[in-house]
């Protein structure tokens, strides 16, 4: 006599349940954050398995896989006949097994042959069209799988174009769906509301409301305007006085980053250097204070202090920002705004062009919501702008007539 096993998996509620009864093969979903993606992606990845299939699920990076991983172990649990973190593998009685997938690695996935895979934060993955159509995609032809992508939409990406072909009635194998946050019963709407107040409004509207904003919503706009292509070269100084200097010392393992905006916001100047000697910081840093006899504005927050000290005692105009988690957001929001604005020209810097587009708004664990580079990448050439930038704001009133009072 076959013994019955019971498996214990959330009901879905009904924005998840409309989802999980498409028949397409591969469905599209945008929602909004904390809808119950990774939840849904669940239910619908265990069937296939239970009934004795290869599926897999990909993720943008490892530390995604950690959650699905450990939930579907322990749902699973009673089935498990083996599961190896090494291989990224659970197997389940009857045949079944999930593998999990970093896209990371575009080739993920390659050679195998999959029922269902869950393409989880799809929008997320760097390498997704290639990922797609190069390693995902051909694992499903084997088995005719099906595929899901899952995700809170970021602009008008690849991921958008899977939805918008979900969308048109000449690609029947593709459907898509979109669910705000507020889709989740689950989620108090209370938290939906305070972040409407945290948040930018276009920020909400993609990460709550799932909308696809032309300009995805990072932290700053209109970045690539601002670049004046193809200048490089430092400007010499026209006007005495009115440069303000933004520095961002190197702490650890990252870049000392010196940038002077003149009073128009237009930046003339820009030095990243990884010397975290701090003889060789003061020295950089008075050099070009004393080219531009510009106001120095920088971090002392920290080891910022004690340069601080001794900028001042070497007699250059130095206002200090005590750089806290509190103090950044003025900081950052007033960049935003300058650059919204176009209130700032940029030189055709690499890396701060890239630092810039990539800075995002992040939810912390206890769901606030702060502006922040993505992990695995700097914000230093961000930070030394922003300072340089809240420099020309507030020396403004004075420029022109500040430089009598400074030492040389
Ligand atoms: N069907 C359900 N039954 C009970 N709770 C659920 C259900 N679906 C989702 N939840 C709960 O809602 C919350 C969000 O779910 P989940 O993590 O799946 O959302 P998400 O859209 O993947 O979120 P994120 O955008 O953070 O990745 C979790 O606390 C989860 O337990
Ligand atoms: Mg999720």
């Amino acid at each position: 006599m076959p013994t019955e096993i019971r498996l214990t998996l959330p009901r879905p509620h009904p924005g998840q349940a409309t989802i999980l009864r498409s028949t397409a093969r591969f469905n599209v979903v945008d929602c909004g954050r904390r809808f119950g993606k990774t939840v849904a992606a669940q239910i619908r990845i265990v069937k296939p398995a239970l009934a004795g299939h290869p599926t897999a699920w990909f993720a943008p990076e490892y530390k995604f896989l950690a959650e699905p991983w450990d939930s579907l172990s322990s749902i699973l649990r009673p089935v498990v006949v083996g599961s190896s973190k090494q291989e990224r593998r659970i197997r389940l009685l009857g045949g079944g097994c999930i593998d999990f997938w970093s896209l990371d690695d575009p080739d993920s996935g390659r050679s195998r042959k999959y029922k269902h895979v869950v393409v989880d934060e799809a929008a997320k993955a760097r390498y997704l069209e290639a990922a797609w159509t190069k390693a995902i995609r051909p694992t499903l032809t084997d088995l005719k799988g099906t595929a899901d992508f899952w995700s809170t939409p970021r602009g008008r990406d690849y991921f958008w174009k899977l939805y918008v072909r979900g969308e048109d009635e000449l690609e029947p194998e593709y459907r898509s769906f979109r669910f705000p946050t507020l889709a989740n019963p689950y989620i108090d709407p209370a938290e939906i509301e305070d972040a409407r107040r945290q948040l930018p409004d276009r920020v909400f509207r993609q990460e709550y409301l799932a909308e696809f904003l032309e300009d995805a919503g990072g932290v700053f706009r209109h970045v690539a305007d601002a670049v004046d292509r193809g200048r490089l070269l430092p400007e010499e100084p026209r006007r005495v006085g009115a440069y303000a200097l933004g520095v961002d010392l190197a702490r650890l393992e990252d870049f000392t980053v010196l940038c002077v905006l003149d009073q128009s916001g237009r930046q003339v100047y820009f030095e990243r250097f990884n010397q975290i000697d701090w003889t060789r910081q003061v020295a950089s840093i008075k050099a070009v204070a004393e080219r531009y006899r510009a106001t120095v504005v920088l971090d002392a927050s920290g080891l910022g202090d004690p340069i601080y000290q001794q900028l001042a005692d070497l007699g250059l105009a130095v206002e200090p920002y005590v750089l806290t988690s509190a103090s950044k957001k003025p900081l950052i929001d007033e960049l935003a705004m300058g650059l919204d604005a176009g209130k700032i020209r940029l030189m055709d810097v690499a890396e701060q062009e890239a630092e810039l587009v990539a800075y995002e708004y992040q939810m912390t664990k206890s769901r606030n919501w702060t502006a922040n580079a993505p992990e695995g990448m700097h914000d230093d050439c961000v930070i030394a702008l922003a300072l340089a930038y809240h420099g020309c704001q507030a020396v403004r009133p004075s420029w022109g007539i500040r430089t009598s009072g400074r030492a040389r």
